[in-house]
């Protein structure tokens, strides 16, 4: 009796044991795939362009963006910004310098939030930074924390990092010179270009080879202009193109083309940019452009089309002088047309950033924005709402 007594004890006692250390492998297997989620998961902010009247920064619209952001999306790990902080000062470096420093004390909630990991807003050049021959030096020693990492000359100002499944490529496109800016004869005044594409090429193929399951990469001038800018950006025809393609044209051309074929190669999934004051996205050859331009900075129109032919001072064009632009960067143009490079486009005349929620298969983007006050483009009109959501699948 005693014996079978203590023989379903001890049986007992083993299935328990049994039952502890399935139940534990269990636990182990559900943490270890909780963890990789959470780790092959994150989001991240862009937004771009912030210039204005407050010691070099529109500081009422940039302020209710990034408190929107962090009361809407807590769980955001980082910020970048796509350039044009502050408006700078050409024959003043000290003044650019002062205005970052002004621009960082703004983004203060960013930097101190405590879900912001390091270095908390990833920074990138504009041309509003550049202006000066001292204002790179200035930029790296306002921004010292990224890494070190780009090509020789542009150390602090083209870098790249991994986070989590994603790679992210920084790129400068801007320089200090660009000739007379008051000349309006003058087509070289604000060109710009990815001076070291070899650079991202190695950068793009070797993310690739670690296994990166996304690439973002970033520059302050778009590929494709959609509204201002039709002049410049990457492709560079100038102020005074009408259809007539010289050697310096093509270069720059042929040059914004090669970036976008590695792009397509290393099956990137988005370019994200500022420079124009607005929201846009459209694919391009199966790749985003997403343009976050201005949380502050005067709010543009888009490219003219016959139907809504307006012009804003010299940064704006009527349809008929932009249609040599259209014809040369195959853009659709015309009655009931877009007047942009994909039929896809979709865009906002607003003040706003997007959040990318990023996973293995796809990054969902969600951009949250407010419209003008009537009479002005510097002012917030509307309550900050969602404008814009989709999906970029791998
Ligand atoms: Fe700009």
């Amino acid at each position: 009796m005693i014996i079978s007594s203590f023989f379903v004890c001890f049986v007992a006692e083993k299935r328990e044991h049994i039952m502890k250390t399935k139940l534990k492998t269990i636990i182990t297997v559900l943490l270890l795939l909780s963890n990789i989620t959470f780790a092959q998961s994150f989001k991240f902010v862009a937004m771009s362009d912030s210039r204005g009247s407050d010691n070099g920064v529109n500081t009422p619209v940039l302020s209710a963006l990034t408190k929107h952001m962090l009361e809407n999306n807590p769980d955001v790990k980082f910020v970048v910004f796509a350039g044009d902080m502050v408006n700078g000062h050409r024959n003043d470096p000290g003044r650019t310098k002062r205005e970052l420093l002004h621009w960082k004390e703004v983004m203060a909630p960013v930097y101190n939030h405590p879900n912001i990991v390091w270095p908390g807003i990833w920074p990138l050049v504009g041309n509003h930074e550049i202006r000066h021959r001292e204002d790179e030096d200035n930029f790296r020693d306002v921004f010292q924390d990224v890494y070190m990492n780009g090509p020789k000359e542009q150390k602090g100002l083209s870098y790249s990092f991994d986070f989590g499944n994603s790679h992210f490529c920084i790129m400068n496109t801007d320089a200090w010179y660009y000739g007379d800016i008051e000349d309006t004869t003058d087509d070289r005044p604000d060109w710009h270009q990815i001076k070291y594409i070899d650079w991202v090429e190695n950068d793009l193929k070797s993310a690739r080879e670690r296994g990166m399951k996304h690439i973002f990469t970033f520059s302050h001038e778009m590929p494709f202009p959609i509204g201002g800018h039709l002049h410049d950006g990457l492709p560079n025809l100038g102020r005074n193109f009408k259809g007539k393609m010289d050697s310096t044209r093509q270069y720059y051309l042929d040059r914004r083309d090669a970036f976008w074929n590695l792009m397509q190669e290393y099956e990137a999934d988005a370019h994200i940019c500022g420079h124009e004051h607005t929201y846009g996205r459209q694919e391009v050859n199966g790749v985003y452009q997403i343009l976050n331009g201005s949380s502050g900075a005067p709010l543009y129109n888009f490219n003219p089309r016959p139907e809504t032919d307006t012009t804003i001072g010299w940064h704006e064009m009527t349809y008929e002088e932009a249609v040599p632009y259209y014809e040369m960067l195959e853009y659709s143009h015309g009655p009931g047309k877009n007047s942009q490079r994909s039929e896809n486009f979709v865009g906002h005349k607003a003040f706003n950033y997007s959040v990318y929620e990023v996973t293995d298969d796809k990054v969902v983007v969600k951009t949250y924005g407010a419209f003008s006050k009537d009479g002005t483009n510097t002012e917030l009109g509307t309550e900050i709402e969602l404008i814009d959501e989709f999906v970029m699948e791998k």
